[in-house]
């Protein structure tokens, strides 16, 4: 497919950064691991659940486009992309298998429709994947800012390991999160398939989440509880409040990732990062902290 009007912008970050994910996951982890909260809890779950079916699928369709793409620059970034994106759901997957052990097999179930779903998903024509990927990558810039920007209301006393890794995983999606944009105006450019994308990208994964989280939920008969369906209902609206308008601003014709700021927290994140000595273990977000900073004595 002959790009058009494509020419390669620089991005806010100097480079996409392969780094080791080292989240050692209890084995006793309590799947409800923000206390008291089930609704939150399994949200976040659903949303891990769909990472090792997501983001392998990215890597395929990213790879699949790099035969078409001549942009040096944009082709390293695309080998960071995938090399974050790899590292992401072997993660995930630690932390699925975890969930379903630990009380929650009937979300093997859900593994099984997402499977099939991005199976099919991987068959429709690349331009189709490129603007799925574009348009879920939107979301999750929406994403860091509300778990970032948010995150003493949403992680307080939550696990450090589930609420280090999630931050960390939405820093690293903000870091590459002109990848699959840049990817899909390189290959095709066109407004109209970008657009569906967007709907595409954030429904379809945002909707298997809430499966994964109603099916756990249901195990637990949580929902016959008023309380939980009051959480079920601002769970839900806080994540539309604050990630909704970054959909509606990739849906603008002119809409290019690098116009979304990167929050203070996650340039901090990233330079604390690389003041860590080669193999050191990362340290966890003090989630009891009253400010819950960055987890490294340098910054
Ligand atoms: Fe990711
Ligand atoms: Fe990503």
């Amino acid at each position: 497919m002959k790009a058009y009007k494509y020419q390669y912008e620089p991005k806010q970050v100097d480079e996409i950064i392969i780094r080791a994910f080292a989240f050692e996951f209890p084995d006793d982890l309590n799947p409800i691991w923000v206390p008291d909260n089930p609704v939150r809890s399994h949200l976040f779950n659903g949303l891990s659940l769909t990472m090792p079916y997501l983001e392998p699928y990215l890597i395929k369709s990213t790879q699949k486009a790099m035969a078409f793409i001549s942009e040096p620059q944009l082709l390293a970034d695309m080998r960071g992309f995938n090399g974050q994106e790899a590292r992401h759901y072997q993660c995930h997957r630690r932390l699925n298998e975890l969930l379903k052990s630990n009380g929650y097999p009937e979300l093997a179930g859900v593994e099984k429709r997402l499977a099939a779903s991005f199976e099919r998903l991987s068959n429709m024509s690349l331009r189709t994947q490129l603007a799925y990927n574009a348009g879920f990558e939107s979301m999750t810039t929406g994403f860091t800012h509300w778990l970032i920007n948010r995150r003493l209301a949403l992680f307080r006393d939550a696990s450090p390991h589930v609420a280090s890794f999630w931050l960390m995983h939405m820093v690293e999606e903000t870091e590459h999160k002109t990848v699959a944009f840049d990817a899909y105006m390189a290959y095709s450019g066109q407004y109209i398939p970008r657009a569906i994308g967007v709907f595409h990208g954030s429904f379809h994964l945002v909707g298997f989440g809430l499966i994964g989280m109603l099916t756990a939920l249901n195990k637990d008969r949580a929902l016959r509880k008023p309380r939980n369906l009051i959480a079920l209902v601002r769970e839900i609206s806080s994540m539309i409040f604050n990630v909704g308008p970054y959909l509606l601003r990739a849906l603008l014709p002119w809409h290019n990732p690098r116009c979304e700021d990167d929050p203070k927290w996650m340039r901090d994140w990233i330079a604390g990062h690389a003041a860590l000595s080669a193999g050191e273990l990362l340290p966890l977000i003090d989630t009891k902290s009253s400010d819950m900073p960055v987890p490294f004595a340098s910054i």
